[in-house]
């Protein structure tokens, strides 16, 4: 949710602001711009629409200099205009800021900004930031690194919301600011240079050593060094951290388009969430981060289970695989839900919340409240230097790799993973069975080998998929732990080829969906072998009596489901806890291969951000 890059040092910022704006398209792409400073002034350049088209407007309007911010945006306040994009100036033209969060006291702000003589441009809570920041800078007068890091302390101090800001001021040369609360914010330290950004992804190709910003704090960058010091004025400790990936990680490789290639990606990411988390000596899982003794973990009588979108989706399936492998009863709460309720839990609810970037407002907001109330709540992330991972009690990393596609794909079936884990370990310190716990593990470990094989019908399902491109709604459906897999791949399909499509329990059909059905509304049920495979063989048969195509997916070696569906897809056998993974992976190439056939921009779909950070 809006993207932030900043850099100093001896090197021409444009060419790596707009490298690192590229790796942080994912974040938000509806306009974009950058601001240098050099031995002439501010040269500001914005342009609406996707980040090539900044770098036409650069080419014909150069502006060269070593220090700069840049900002790519996911318009909240005000439209999407090239007056609405960042970076905004102060009243004095000398000041220039980005930001990604919501200022929501900004109208009251601007109003006693007005009154004082400041002149808007933009429709957004962002300049208000600008002009408070410019006013207390020209009324301290001083023009030092110490003026412009008090006024935008004097500032922040008076803003109601969230921010990761990065400022400059022409009045001081060398020096760039950033401050965060609530919108993440990183500082990649370099020789001679360093760099500011929302996500180390936008810097890795220069530095790989990163420090993470915490909220209330302001960093004061030069080229030779930086200090970090909090709202209140104190310094703050820190941490150099090491930054895991390499900037080959977060290209495209050889595929069309990242979605593709995190979907290819998933025997490894599903192995890696496996890695080190079987013990055949013990016939459990493994989860040293829960950072809980089996004893512990006995007390526990009732789980929530957490997220948004996504990882909503894989919080139900964990519903399913916990409540049947552990007979634990779990409840399943759109974190934007559960931080406004007040959701009665007893003293032995352990709270999960699911994020892959670890930032998206509603979750964190979710653990801060579930903290509040006395709760243990566990992070299951991606992201390991997240918001949500840093402050969660404990949890479970997905070890998936940086994904980029706005529409998640390795890091829901990293999720589910992690959820099968779950459920074994908590399931075996109640009542499965040393054997039984053992068979889930040789199960589990032959997982990432049946990814690989389901990953061999893509070009089966990208033929079914241009058969049914141009259908103008769709139906998915599927029971108990697929139910879930229906809406998710419903809702991977409408993120990236933008056609209606929703997701039911297949027996839901006939109380209304099935009105739905005509010769141009296929179905997709979910239907493998398993205990209601006869109840869904039925409700298919109930929509090819009304002329409905249906797509199936099924099991290997299945035979009633060709004689019923018009395009089957077989998944390789497997247990029932272990076919949403399985099923998940034709579904998302079958999202695929659509949008791609509708000419639609697959990772990065029209008005999406892959990490919602404001609420
Ligand atoms: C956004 C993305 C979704 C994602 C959701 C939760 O809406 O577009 O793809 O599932 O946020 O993201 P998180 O990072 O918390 O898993």
């Amino acid at each position: 949710m809006c993207g932030i890059v900043g850099y100093i040092g001896r090197a021409e910022a444009v060419p790596i602001l707009l490298d690192g704006l590229r790796r942080l398209e994912y974040r938000g792409y509806d306009s974009a711009g950058v601001a240098i400073l050099n031995g002439e002034g501010l040269a500001v350049r914005k342009a609406v629409g996707r980040i090539a088209n900044l770098a036409q407007v650069i080419s014909e309007n150069p502006a060269g200099g070593s220090l700069g911010i840049s900002h790519t945006r996911w318009a909240t306040h005000g439209a999407v205009t090239s007056e609405n994009a960042h970076p905004h100036t102060d009243k004095s033209g000398r000041l220039v800021l980005v930001h990604n969060g919501v200022i929501e006291n900004h109208q009251t702000l601007r109003t006693g900004l007005e009154e004082k003589g400041h002149i808007f441009h933009s429709q957004t809570d962002t300049e208000v930031l600008a002009h408070l920041i410019g006013a207390a800078f020209d009324r301290r007068g001083e023009k030092t690194q110490a003026a412009l890091v008090e006024s935008v302390r004097e500032a922040l101090r008076q803003v109601i919301g969230t921010y990761g800001i990065a400022v400059i001021h022409a009045a001081v040369p060398g020096v760039l600011v950033g401050a965060r609360r609530g919108s993440p914010l990183i500082l990649g330290v370099g020789k001679g240079e360093h760099f500011l950004a929302s996500d180390v992804s936008a810097v890795v190709a220069h530095t790989r050593e990163a420090v993470y910003l915490n909220d209330y704090e302001i960093v004061a960058l030069r080229a030779d060094g930086f200090e970090i010091s909090t709202l209140a004025g104190s310094d703050a400790s820190f941490e150099v951290s090491k930054v895991e990936f390499t900037a080959g990680d977060v290209d495209k490789g050889q595929y069309a388009h990242y979605m593709l290639k995190e979907i290819h990606e998933q025997p490894d990411t599903v192995r890696d969430a496996l890695r080190g988390r079987l013990s055949a000596e013990e016939a459990t899982a493994k989860l040293g981060g829960l950072d809980m003794t089996n004893a512990e973990l006995r007390e526990v009588e009732r789980i929530v289970l957490s997220g948004c979108g996504t990882a909503f989706h894989s919080a139900m399936v964990g519903e399913y695989l916990i409540e049947t492998l552990a007979h634990l009863p779990v409840e399943c709460e759109f974190a934007s839900e559960l931080r406004y309720r007040n959701l009665p839990m007893t003293r032995d609810t352990l709270v999960f919340v699911i994020s892959q970037s670890g930032e998206t407002a509603d979750t964190l907001a979710a653990l801060r409240e579930s903290q509040r109330k006395g709760h243990r709540t566990l992070g299951i992330c991606n992201n390991v230097a997240s918001t949500i991972a840093r402050e969660s009690d404990g949890g479970v990393y997905m070890h998936a790799g940086p994904e980029i596609g706005v529409a998640a794909t390795k890091s829901f079936t990293s999720q589910l993973t992690i959820m099968t884990l779950l459920a074994l370990l908590l399931g075996r310190i109640r009542h499965i069975s040393y054997a039984e716990g053992l068979e889930i593990i040789a199960h589990l470990e032959k997982l990432p080998d049946l990814v690989a094989r389901v990953l061999e019908l893509e070009s089966h399902v990208a033929a079914i998929a241009k058969k049914y491109a141009h259908s103008k709604n769709f139906l998915f459906m599927g029971r108990q732990a697929n139910y879930p897999i229906a809406l998710e791949a419903a809702l991977k399909l409408k993120e990236i080829s933008y056609i209606a499509a929703s997701g039911y329990p297949s027996a839901e059909l006939k109380h209304g969906v099935i009105a739905l059905i005509t010769e141009e509304t296929p179905s997709v049920f979910i239907a493998p072998r398993d205990a209601v495979f006869e109840k869904n063989l039925s409700n298919i048969e109930e929509v090819k009596a009304r002329k409905g195509p249906v797509i199936a997916v099924g099991t290997e070696g299945d035979t009633s489901l060709s004689r019923v569906a018009d395009d089957v897809i077989l998944i390789p056998q497997a247990p029932d806890y272990l076919t949403p993974i399985l099923a998940t992976i034709p579904l998302q190439l079958f999202a695929y291969y659509i949008a791609v056939e509708l000419g639609c921009d697959v990772d990065k779909p029209r008005n999406l951000a892959k990490s919602v950070t404001v609420e």
